[in-house]
């Protein structure tokens, strides 16, 4: 959505409406929709602007309401317009259509929509006073060409630092910084992955992991996480090293996207000791590591019990500080970081030095930016539960003691059609099946407690209604994707 026109705009743009060609032959209603498509079709109508109220255009136009609605009505059948119940309707043309999105990940320029698709938080306060003073900082480093393949050295210390505050002494030559930790799988996967080698995943698991790994062309082999207890099944995890001999295993094990399961100690060792012994290396996801909830504690590093440089780590600013600075990092062997930076090289050179400062300044303020954040995250998610609770009694929850995300199990395998019924009364979804591989997952749904509580409880609210629909119209109504704008 790119603004809204009112009444009184589009009374001046639709001028002699009800004089055009034609409109002896036609009633109020067509002449208006018509004079509608006139104005969108000349572009003095901008696609994506949201009409006025019916009532609004009525009075602006001074005929009646019945008359605009069934103008309405008429353009949004003519594929002009699309309303959402509650939010509007907006312009659009016939074929520009966007159809539904259950399976995007990236936010739509449209305030209306409860985004419930993308599981991060908006910006810290005080990422502002960061940007700020990495400004000033930026002088020390304009005199010098600005590529640092392997990231400027002050954010590779905190970074470095970081992890030896956890219990794992890191030198910051084996830090290399990246543009965000999506980047640094793919990077990863570059240097250690040829294509189509074989890699084993969590079922269900992070979607833009599996499609970095798609990129690789990757054999993926699933490990199934329960969804209560554990999550991760030892033996069966461990069988599956020893039987696939895998490449790589890529593993989440601080609060896993979508499930938000710690993987505990004694499972870190034997899972390191049980790669090594079959050639596997691990690519570990430390994404949420930072957001442990309910003062839960964190068992050791993954990277703490290799002693083979088996385990590459990988992490990033997104989660507890902010999606948009775009810096996460991997951490290895410093000959592999060497190796990685040159193959950085051939893709996009170095990250920007101006977020890399930003980054260093959220870094010096850690302590105190991650426990607002735990917080807030903890609030959020007793308030997104306590909505599932009341509105939504039959799906099965366990309380995640960390990260973004709840994964819920529904009362019966809905999830994508869930999820197509809650886009169109203003809620974006990410089903189930979209965390596998197989189109299996239709009882899941994950669930971000990323927004503040008062969007949660009205998205469970938006959600329980259509959930109820759903039963009463019956499952046929949902096979073919709804196409909405
Ligand atoms: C497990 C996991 N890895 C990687 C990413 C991507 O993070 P970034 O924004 O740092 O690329 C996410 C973001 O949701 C994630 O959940």
């Amino acid at each position: 959505m790119t603004g809204q026109v009112r009444g009184a705009q589009l009374a001046r743009l639709l001028g002699q409406w009800h004089a055009l060609p034609g409109r002896r032959r036609s009633p109020d209603y067509a002449a208006l929709a018509s004079a509608v498509r006139g104005l969108l079709s000349d572009a003095r109508l901008p696609l994506g602007v949201r009409l006025p109220a019916e009532r609004e255009l009525a009075e602006a136009l001074r005929i009646s309401r019945t008359t605009v609605t069934a103008a309405y009505r008429a353009l949004r059948e003519t594929g002009h317009l699309a309303s959402r119940r509650g939010a509007g309707s907006w312009t659009m043309l016939p074929g520009t259509h966007r159809v539904a999105s259950t399976g995007l990940w990236t936010p739509l320029d449209d305030r209306e929509m409860i985004d419930l698709g993308v599981a991060a938080l908006a910006a810290p306060p005080q990422l502002l006073g960061a940007a700020r003073a990495a400004t000033e900082d930026l002088p020390r480093y304009l005199g010098g060409a600005g590529y640092h393949p392997t990231g400027i050295i002050e954010l590779r210390e905190a970074v470095a630092d970081g992890y030896a505050a956890r219990g794992l002494p890191t030198s910051a030559d084996q830090i290399m910084v990246t543009s965000g930790t999506q980047h640094a799988l793919d990077l990863v996967l570059r240097l250690a992955l040829a294509p189509g080698g074989n890699v084993l995943v969590e079922s269900p698991t992070y979607p833009n992991a599996l499609a970095a790994l798609a990129g690789r062309r990757a054999r993926i082999t699933t490990h199934g996480l329960s969804v209560d207890g554990g999550g991760w099944e030892p033996d069966l995890l461990l069988g599956s090293l020893r039987q696939t001999r895998p490449k790589l295993a890529y593993l989440i094990p601080e609060f896993q996207n979508p499930t938000g399961h710690l993987m505990p100690a004694t499972l870190r060792e034997r899972v390191v000791a049980a790669a090594h012994a079959v050639g596997t290396d691990l690519i570990i996801d430390e994404s949420f590591v930072d957001l442990p909830l309910d003062g839960t504690e964190l068992p050791p590093p993954v990277a703490a019990y290799d002693r083979h440089s088996r385990v590459i780590s990988i992490g990033g600013m997104s989660k507890p500080y902010w999606g948009g600075l775009r810096i996460g990092w991997v951490r290895a062997s410093a000959p592999q970081v060497q190796r990685l930076a040159a193959a950085r090289v051939g893709v996009d050179m170095a990250s920007p030095v101006l977020d890399q400062l930003v980054a260093v300044h959220l870094l010096a303020d850690a302590a105190a930016i991650v426990a607002d954040r735990r917080a807030q995250l903890a609030a959020q998610r007793d308030a997104l539960l306590g909505a599932l609770a009341d509105r939504l009694p039959d799906w099965r929850v366990t309380v995640p003691r960390g990260g973004v995300t709840l994964w819920a199990e529904l009362d019966g395998p809905v999830s994508s059609a869930l999820a197509r019924a809650a886009e169109e009364v203003g809620v974006r979804l990410a089903p189930g099946p979209r965390f596998g591989l197989d189109g299996t997952l239709e009882r899941f749904l994950r669930l971000p407690f990323t927004l503040p509580a008062a969007d949660l409880v009205e998205a469970v609210g938006r959600i329980a209604a259509v959930r109820y629909d759903l039963d009463r119209t019956g499952p046929q109504r949902w096979r073919e994707p709804t196409v909405i704008a």
